[in-house]
């Protein structure tokens, strides 16, 4: 049965520089992308851009320009490093286009018009800077100043549309309890408990001190303010307000977001769903934050480093394996340097490139570069069983969305492979002319692994995954193969390997 797969990562402001905490969600929702694929799930994988707002409106007009032209600039930077990521989203929204705006004009319909007034107008109170023409919140000023023009900020108020969240604490809270997968991890959904057990305020969803976003459709002065207009990318791009049957195909969705954001995932998004008449995410994951250094990342400390640095040394299928075999998804992580080309050389150097190139440069020396006649179990010794747990457990963790779990279980038959190749000693076996037959079993069983291996490793390094096939002969691909073939004995006798350059060659610290 194809089951449908329709996962998220939050949208980018696209005024930001994109840098390795931003990698880190990317990479994760990629990962999991891919190997519904191999599953052969039908996928639907999000990212893109948050382009709305009195911020980017403000920076556009600081930097001489329009909005519009201002974002059309800015975008790129993120999709430039998307594709050095081997990042395979199927759409990518920027929520200036056109099909956004009809979904948020759906949705704030849809809420206003659900009998319950939902949305109704209010005053909001805020600290209000006269020369940009914009509110700031008590921790953005500096010195208790605006931060562009060093000068005193009113308070000042203004009339909004409120969303009454306060209505939903009930079902919210029933909704966790009846459906706690809905928001994971479980500290993550305590903390939105007992947030919502605190009491919910209302939220303002409306500006009339700026117009660069989409107008509320009853009172266009009034435009939708960021959180309502960001979150419903979500919607939008699974066809809400436009394409019904994609809608009914794809949505609810799993969302991949940094615990920084949970509260308007978990506690916002539901409410203004359940407002709108239509289902809440199927699952908010809230993963944690990359430090460098012991500090939050920023762009003042130098501490935000930028994917390319990381990708130019150590090129895109390490990048993604070392974030994600790293740090426990769901928990906080550090980067370093040091962690990453110590892990490089472990795991990829010396464990899978090195049992790789030995596997293929035995059969080249042996067997005239082919695979060897032999019955599949003959010699085999543990493998197959440990290639068949191993294959068990990569499922299940990853169903689980526990990422380094699943590589963890991976590298345990890389592990146990090339521990096989030292107990059994092929480069001796090829001494001796009698214990041919054994020589051609253990090699059978060595290039067997490594064909699993390859499949199993597709989802997080694609581009190796497929040299690595390649080198063991295939012409069709491993999303073709699929996961399904993933069981002992896939590999025939008579193929010709094509032996090729070391998968990872070594790093000097
Ligand atoms: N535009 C909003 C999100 C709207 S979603 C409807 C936003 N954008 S952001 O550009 O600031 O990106 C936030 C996301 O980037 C975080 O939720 C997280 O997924 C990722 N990260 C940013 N810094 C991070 C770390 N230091 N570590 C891990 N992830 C980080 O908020």
């Amino acid at each position: 049965m194809t089951r449908s797969l329709y996962v998220t990562t939050p949208i980018y402001y696209p005024n930001d520089v994109p840098h390795i905490g931003h990698g880190y969600t990317t990479v994760a929702a990629d990962f999991l992308a891919r190997y519904h694929r191999l599953r052969g799930d039908d996928v639907l994988f999000l990212t893109g851009t948050d382009e709305h707002g009195q911020k980017i409106q403000r920076t556009a007009q600081e930097s001489g320009t329009d909005p519009k032209t201002f974002v059309d600039e800015m975008e790129p930077r993120w999709r430039e490093v998307w594709e050095r990521l081997e990042i395979s989203y199927d759409d990518y929204i920027r929520t200036t286009e056109p099909r956004h705006a009809a979904a948020v004009t759906k949705l704030l319909t849809a809420v206003y018009e659900n009998g319950r007034d939902d949305i109704y107008l209010g005053t909001y109170e805020g600290l209000y800077c006269v020369s940009c023409e914009a509110y700031y919140t008590e921790d953005e000023l500096v010195d208790g100043l605006c931060p562009i023009h060093h000068r005193p900020v009113e308070r000042m108020t203004e009339e909004n549309y409120f969303f009454r969240l306060s209505a939903y604490e009930d079902r919210l809270l029933e909704l966790y309890e009846t459906e706690p997968e809905r928001v994971q991890p479980e500290v993550r959904r305590n903390e939105v408990v007992s947030l919502i057990k605190q009491g919910l305020r209302d939220f303002s969803i409306s500006r009339t001190s700026f117009d660069w976003g989409v107008p509320i459709p009853w009172d266009p002065k009034h435009i939708t303010y960021v959180w309502f207009d960001a979150l419903t990318n979500y919607i939008t791009a699974a066809g809400y307000g436009t394409d019904e049957e994609k809608f009914a195909r794809y949505w609810p969705a799993l969302h991949l977001i940094g615990k920084d954001i949970i509260r308007f995932h978990a506690v916002y998004w539901p409410a203004m769903l359940m407002a709108g008449g239509v289902e809440p995410p199927r699952e908010v994951f809230a993963h944690g934050f990359l430090t460098v250094g012991g500090q939050k990342m920023s762009k003042t400390n130098a501490t935000g480093i930028h994917p390319f640095e990381l990708i130019d040394h150590f090129g895109a299928d390490a990048y993604r394996y070392y974030f994600m075999r790293e740090i426990q998804f769901g928990q906080d992580g550090s980067f370093s340097w040091e962690s990453m080309v110590e892990r490089y050389n472990a795991d990829l150097a010396n464990g899978l490139g090195n049992l790789a190139s030995r596997v293929l440069a035995m059969l080249d020396s042996y067997f005239g570069g082919e695979i060897p006649e032999a019955d599949p179990r003959a010699a085999a010794d543990r493998l197959p069983d440990v290639a068949s747990h191993v294959l068990g457990r990569f499922i299940d963790h990853m169903d689980g969305l526990e990422l380094s779990g699943a590589l963890a279980a991976v590298w345990e038959l890389v592990g146990e492979a090339n521990k096989y190749l030292v107990e059994r000693e092929p480069w001796a076996l090829s001494k001796e002319p009698a214990r041919r037959e054994e020589l051609a079993s253990v090699l059978y069983a060595s290039a067997e692994t490594l064909r699993i291996l390859a499949i199993l490793i597709q989802p997080i390094m694609p581009t190796a995954a497929e040299r690595l096939w390649e080198q063991l002969g295939f012409s069709h691909t491993i999303l073709e193969a699929g996961l399904g073939s993933a069981s002992w004995g896939g590999i025939e006798p008579g193929t010709k390997i094509r032996r090729g350059e070391s998968l990872f060659p070594r790093l000097d610290a």
